[in-house]
C-alpha cells in the first residue's frame, strides 16, 4: 500500500516547507521534491492545503463508568469522530473503581477498542487505590501490557480519588519505574463542603457547578500534587488545567526542580463560565469538571500556549447525552431522570449532573479557528501542543507527532479556507448534542491517514473500523 502527498505545505513543531510525502507499507519512506511512486501508488494533491503529523488526544474517555451513568461513545463512534477532526491518536484514561483488580481494569479497557478502534490508541493507567497488591499489579502493567504512564485523582473522593498516603506510593514507583503520572487536581474535602454549602442555601442550578470548585480549590490540588513530586522526584502532568492560579502553582513548582508538564483542554480555550449560566438547564451542557472559568483565565491559557508554559491541548472528551444523563442533575423532580428515561421521583441538583463535555471531534477546528486565524498561536504551536508534545512526553516519537521519515504515515491535510458550522446534527460522536451548536469554524481536515490508510477523504468518512492499533510503551530508562 503506497500513497504520494503532492505539493502540500508540510507543518511540523518546528518548521514549515513545501514538499511531496511518499508513504509505503504504513510509513513515510521519503520526503521531498517532485517524488513518484510505484505504479499502484495513490496520489492526492495537497496544493494550497497544509499537511499535519496526525494530532493526538492525550486525554479522553470513551469507556467511563462515571456518576451513576456510563459515557456515551464506544470505540467505534469516539475513534471515526476523532478521524474526522484530525486527530489518529487517542490516550484514553483506564478509569477502574477503587474495588476493581488492576490488571483485570486494563484488559477490560483494552477489549472496548480492540478490533473496534479506527485509530490508534493507548491508555494512561488509573490508580484509583493502592494496596499491598497494587506495586506488583502496576509494575506487570508497565512490563506486560505497555502501558508506561499512570492516571490519579485528587478529585472525586469515594469513586477514583486516592488518599495522600496512596498518592506518595504511586508516585515513588512511578519514579522508580520511569513512568509519567497525569493527575486531575482539585481537592476533593474543599468540593464536597462547597458543593454541601450550596445546596443547602437552595444554589442547586448548574450554574452553581464552577463555584462549587473555584480557582482556589484547583490551585491548592495543583500545589498538593507539586509538594508530592517534590518529594519523590516523579515526573507529573497535570490534566485539564482551567486557571490563572492553577498554572502558577506549576509553574512556581517548576522553578523548584518539579519536573510537571501541563495540559489544557479545548473547552477551557473556547467556552467561558457564562454558558453554564444558560436558561432552561442548558448550562448542563458545559458542566465538567474543573469547571469552564471566566474569559480572563481562557485568555491567560491562550498566552501560556504561544509562550510555551502550557505543553499540551487535549479535549477530556467526556460523552453525556443531554436529555438523558445531564437531567439527572434537573432541580425538578419531574425532569429529573435517569440514562434510561425512568423518572427517579427525587429532586436533583448541579452535583448530580454528570461531568463531562464532548468535544473529540472539534480540538483542531477550535484551536485553528480560534487560535491560529484570531492570531493567538502559529501553525508550530498548533501541532506542538496538538500533537507534538503529547508524543513526546507519553513515550511514542518519532513514531507519532511529526512528519519524518520512518514515522507513521499518520497524516492530516487540512483545508485551511473551508467555512462550516459546528452542529449535532452532523457530528459523529453519539451524543445529542454538540457543546459548540452552531458555532462557525474555519479549516477542516480534508483528508486524514492512519499507517497510510485514508479514513476521511474530502471531509467525509471511509475509514474502516478496527482498523486502529494498539500502541505498545516502553517506559523512559
Ligand atoms: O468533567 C470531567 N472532566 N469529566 C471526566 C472525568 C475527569 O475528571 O476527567
Ligand atoms: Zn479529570
Ligand atoms: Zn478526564
Amino acid at each position: 500500500m503506497s500513497l504520494l502527498v503532492k505539493n502540500g505545505t508540510i507543518v511540523t513543531a518546528d518548521a514549515q516547507f513545501t514538499a511531496d510525502i511518499l508513504c509505503r507499507d504504513g510509513v513515510i519512506s521519503e520526503i521531498g521534491p517532485d517524488l513518484s511512486g510505484p505504479v499502484s501508488c495513490e496520489i492526492i494533491d495537497a496544493s494550497g492545503k497544509l499537511v499535519f503529523p496526525g494530532f493526538i488526544d492525550p486525554h479522553v474517555h470513551i469507556y467511563l463508568p462515571f456518576m451513576g451513568t456510563f459515557s456515551k461513545d464506544d470505540y467505534a463512534t469516539g475513534s471515526k469522530a476523532a478521524l474526522m477532526g484530525g486527530t489518529t491518536t487517542l490516550i484514553e484514561m483506564c478509569c477502574p473503581s477503587r474495588a476493581d483488580d488492576p490488571r483485570e481494569a486494563i484488559r477490560l479497557w483494552k477489549s472496548k477498542a480492540a478490533g473496534i478502534s479506527s485509530c490508534d490508541y493507548t491508555f494512561h493507567m488509573g490508580v484509583t487505590r493502592f494496596d499491598d497488591g497494587t506495586a506488583a499489579a502496576l509494575k506487570a502493567i508497565v512490563a506486560e501490557e505497555g502501558i508506561t504512564s499512570f492516571k490519579v485523582f485528587l478529585a472525586y473522593k469515594g469513586a477514583f480519588g486516592i488518599e495522600d498516603t496512596e498518592l506518595y506510593q504511586t508516585l515513588s514507583l512511578a519514579k522508580e519505574l520511569g513512568v509519567v503520572v497525569t493527575a486531575h487536581c482539585e481537592n476533593a474535602d474543599l468540593v464536597s463542603e462547597t458543593q454541601k454549602k450550596l445546596v443547602a442555601e437552595g444554589k442547586v442550578g448548574p450554574e452553581w457547578h464552577e463555584p462549587s470548585r473555584p480557582v482556589t480549590v484547583e490551585a491548592e490540588g495543583c500545589h498538593h500534587l507539586m509538594t508530592f513530586a517534590e518529594l519523590t522526584g516523579a515526573e507529573v502532568y497535570v490534566v485539564h488545567t482551567s486557571c490563572v492560579p492553577a498554572v502558577e502553582a506549576i509553574t512556581s513548582a517548576r522553578k523548584r526542580g518539579v519536573k510537571a508538564w501541563i495540559e489544557t483542554v479545548a473547552p477551557y480555550l473556547a467556552l467561558d463560565s457564562s454558558y453554564a449560566e444558560l436558561p432552561d438547564f442548558e448550562g448542563a451542557k458545559y458542566v465538567m469538571s474543573p469547571p469552564i472559568r471566566a474569559k480572563e483565565h481562557g485568555d491567560f491559557l491562550w498566552e501560556c500556549l504561544a509562550n510555551g508554559t502550557v505543553d499540551t491541548v487535549g479535549t477530556d472528551h467526556a460523552p453525556f447525552d443531554f436529555a438523558t444523563q445531564k437531567h439527572m442533575g434537573h432541580p425538578e423532580s419531574s425532569k429529573c431522570v435517569d440514562a434510561s428515561l425512568k423518572p427517579t421521583g427525587t429532586a436533583g441538583n448541579f452535583t448530580l449532573i454528570p461531568n463531562g463535555i464532548p468535544s473529540v471531534e472539534e480540538r483542531v477546528k477550535l484551536l485553528f479557528t480560534e487560535g491560529v486565524c484570531r492570531g493567538r498561536i502559529d501553525l508550530q504551536t498548533l501541532v506542538r501542543c496538538a500533537s507534538t508534545q503529547a508524543a513526546k512526553i507519553f513515550g511514542f516519537y518519532p513514531r507519532k507527532g511529526t512528519i519524518a521519515v520512518g514515522s507513521d504515515a499518520d497524516i492530516v491535510i487540512w483545508d485551511p479556507k473551508w467555512i462550516g458550522k459546528i452542529s449535532a446534527t452532523t457530528h459523529s460522536m453519539a451524543t445529542d448534542y454538540s457543546t459548540f451548536e452552531g458555532r462557525e469554524v474555519q479549516g477542516r481536515a480534508e483528508f486524514v491517514t492512519v499507517r497510510g490508510k485514508v479514513m476521511v477523504r474530502n471531509g467525509e468518512w471511509i475509514g474502516e473500523t478496527g482498523w486502529g492499533n494498539f500502541l505498545h510503551r516502553e517506559p523512559k530508562s
